[in-house]
């Protein structure tokens, strides 16, 4: 039975279902969640696997085109994004005119709309070979605009990057690169980054991807599709929980470490305050993602030799929630953001680039996603709602009001 059909026979009938716990917007053949079972797979491929043996872009090429790429492959689609890795001198400008104080996020989500402009033949994309086009033209500059919004918050001058070296290599010496240094490249920090890209490269239908599919669907660009979803990602709810996360591991820090106190503040329903990287829209058991990203922050901190007292307090108030009758019963785990900030503070990423680095990570997801809903032909995005306001009135002149 086809949509026009079936509302012939329902009589229009609409669903209501906010916040769409229930509702599926597409079908996608991208990744698969179970939340219940705590699984998640990319393309038929286990997480934990790809996090392991799989650098982030040999995951990037599975998400967006369905298969693992062979060495050829690779290295082709490599090549093809760093040919388009050099941003226009007047995207700097832009850049320059926002404040020192201005949050990354928002820096991030307006210069990647701004690409548009600079690349305006990324806009009508209606060949396959238009879309890889667009495609590896973001992959390439979207690193380059990450490290400079990095980069203008540390006052440090910008950086092109290196084409010699690898995707997430680039990335790294990109952002930290000091003038007129030789930088030396840490193997655990390329490993701990690139796993944790992996990690947030795709996730189904989240909010923010499910923002870049509905503005896509309208045909508006990729470049505007993906601005979208970054705005989408910036709340604590979403992707900014991981700065969320860690400027309330210090705030308990700083009050003394007393987790118990937290907990009962998050326990009270007239308290605003939640345990932040906690809970998630579905996963109702642990959130397979945070289970090797504990490990991770384990390993890093370990290798780089860093005692952070921040992460013994995440274990407290870790091992604090698996006990509470609270957040048993109401399944809240740990989440992807639990962990990942401890690793990126280790790192030496400030607290504000957290949401950056996980819309690095996010961006093969939303572009596959982009991807799959354009070659599906889906119509444009526009659910109904229930009217629930005044039903007719009479005009009243304002002088009479
Ligand atoms: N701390 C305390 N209580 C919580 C928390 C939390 N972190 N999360 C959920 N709850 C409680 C709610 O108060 C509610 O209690 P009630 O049944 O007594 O009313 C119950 O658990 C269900 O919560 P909802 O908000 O209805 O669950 P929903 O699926 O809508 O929200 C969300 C999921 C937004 C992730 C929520 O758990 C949350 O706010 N967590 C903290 C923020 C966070 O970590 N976000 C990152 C998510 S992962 C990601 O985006 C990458």
């Amino acid at each position: 039975i086809d949509i026009k059909t079936l509302r012939g026979v329902t009589g229009g009938v609409t669903t209501i279902d906010p916040g769409y716990k229930n509702t599926g917007s597409c079908e996608s053949a991208i990744t698969f969640l179970d939340g219940e079972k705590g699984i998640l797979r990319y393309r038929g491929y286990s997480i934990e696997e790809l996090a392991e043996k799989a650098s982030f872009l040999e995951v990037a090429y599975l998400l967006i085109f369905g298969e693992l790429p062979t060495q050829t492959q690779l290295d082709k689609f490599h090549s093809d994004i760093k040919a388009q890795s050099v941003v226009d001198d007047d995207v700097k400008k832009i850049l320059d005119a926002f404040p020192k104080s201005a949050h990354p996020m928002g820096v991030l989500s307006s210069l990647t709309s701004a690409l548009t402009a600079f690349n305006p033949s990324s806009v009508n994309v209606d060949s396959e070979e238009d879309m890889y086009n667009a495609i590896v033209r973001i992959l390439g500059k979207f690193p380059v605009l990450v490290a400079w919004t990095l980069r203008k918050k540390k006052g440090l001058p910008l950086d092109y990057g290196d084409s010699s070296i690898g995707y997430v290599e680039n990335v790294l010496k990109m952002m930290f690169k000091q003038p007129n240094e030789d930088y030396k490249m840490n193997p655990i920090l390329v490993d701990a980054l690139d796993k944790l890209l992996i990690l947030h490269a795709d996730h189904e239908q989240n909010c923010s991807t499910s923002t870049v599919r509905i503005v896509g669907s309208s045909h508006a660009g990729l470049f505007a599709s993906l601005s979208a979803g970054i705005s989408a990602l910036w709340g604590p709810l979403h992707g900014g929980a991981n700065q969320a996360v860690l400027e309330m591991l210090e705030a308990i820090k700083e009050d003394g470490g007393d987790t118990k106190k937290y907990m009962g503040k998050a326990k009270d329903k007239e308290d605003p305050f939640r345990l932040m990287g906690f809970g998630h829209r579905v996963y109702k058991n642990f959130d397979p993602r945070a289970k090797i990203i504990k490990v991770a922050a384990d390993e890093v901190l370990g290798d780089l030799g860093v005692e952070d007292p921040i992460l013994d307090i995440a274990k407290g108030l870790e091992r604090e929630a698996l006990e509470d009758d609270y957040f048993v019963k109401r399944k809240l785990y740990p989440n992807v953001d639990f962990y990942s900030g401890i690793i990126y503070r280790a790192m030496g990423i400030p607290v504000e680039m957290f949401t950056v680095m996980f819309a690095l990570g996010r961006l093969p997801g939303w572009i596959a996603q982009w991807r799959e809903m354009r070659l599906r032909k889906e119509p444009i995005g526009r659910p109904r709602q229930v009217y629930v306001g005044e039903n007719t009135r009479d005009f009243v002149e304002i002088s009479k009001r």
